[in-house]
């Protein structure tokens, strides 16, 4: 079985992908972490003539194996994979190996922008996640808090914002609900009711099948 679970920055869908890979027994690939990847990469060169090149090269060196470092996962990883995530080139150079992940026997859950539309249209079960971004960016707040991070919550709002205009105008994205996608929106939601939804949507949607 193939998950595909996709939405907006802070959305929830990286727990909620966590929590239904753990309840079906699957591996999990949240593919932002390879545009952080990239994005990290290449940070010193933001504003040098050959970013996109530097990009580029990046993502097709990329080493798949070191996924779990922890200055992947602040905000300004995050606004470096979303400018990454514009060049086509990138995307391709991503797309074989998140391809394989959700073709591995036995299945998977994949999360990020564009896995029911580009990554594998095919996958069993679609959900798109969303939420309104004041209460994204009030998650964001309280997780960046637990780790003893201070908050600006008037410059993340608008950081979130900003982040979600890219995403959705990337030219080479794919980002928008897939036909076939399961829309749960989790604003009113907390992590175990939001978890109960997705299964909820998963469990229904196998049995049709
Ligand atoms: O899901 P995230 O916040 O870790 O993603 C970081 C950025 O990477 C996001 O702003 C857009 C880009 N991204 C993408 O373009 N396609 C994906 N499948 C996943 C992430």
């Amino acid at each position: 079985m193939i998950i595909a679970v996709d939405g907006p920055a802070a959305s929830g869908k990286g727990t909620l992908a966590a929590g239904l890979a753990r309840h079906y027994g699957l591996p999990c690939l949240d593919t932002g972490l390879l545009y952080r990847a990239v994005g990290h990469a290449v940070e010193a060169h933001e504003d040098a003539p050959d970013f996109e090149a530097r990009a580029i090269a990046a993502a097709q060196g990329l080493d798949t194996g070191h996924l779990d470092n922890p200055e992947l996962t602040t905000a300004r990883a995050g606004s470096l994979a979303s400018k990454v995530a514009v060049i086509g080139p990138v995307r391709r150079a991503l797309f074989a190996f998140q391809r394989d992940f959700a073709l591995q026997p036995g299945g998977a859950v994949l999360d990020g922008r564009d896995i029911g539309t580009v990554i594998c249209p095919e996958a069993d079960v679609k959900l798109f996640i969303d939420a309104d971004s004041k209460a994204r960016m009030e998650r964001r707040a309280r997780q960046l808090e637990a780790r003893g991070v201070k908050v600006d919550r008037y410059a993340l709002y608008h950081q979130i914002e900003e982040r979600d205009a890219r995403d959705r105008a990337n030219p080479n994205g794919g980002f928008y609900p897939a036909k076939d996608a399961h829309l749960l929106d989790t604003t009113l939601l907390d992590i175990e009711a939001a978890l109960r939804a997705a299964v909820a949507i998963v469990d229904g949607a196998m049995a049709r099948k």
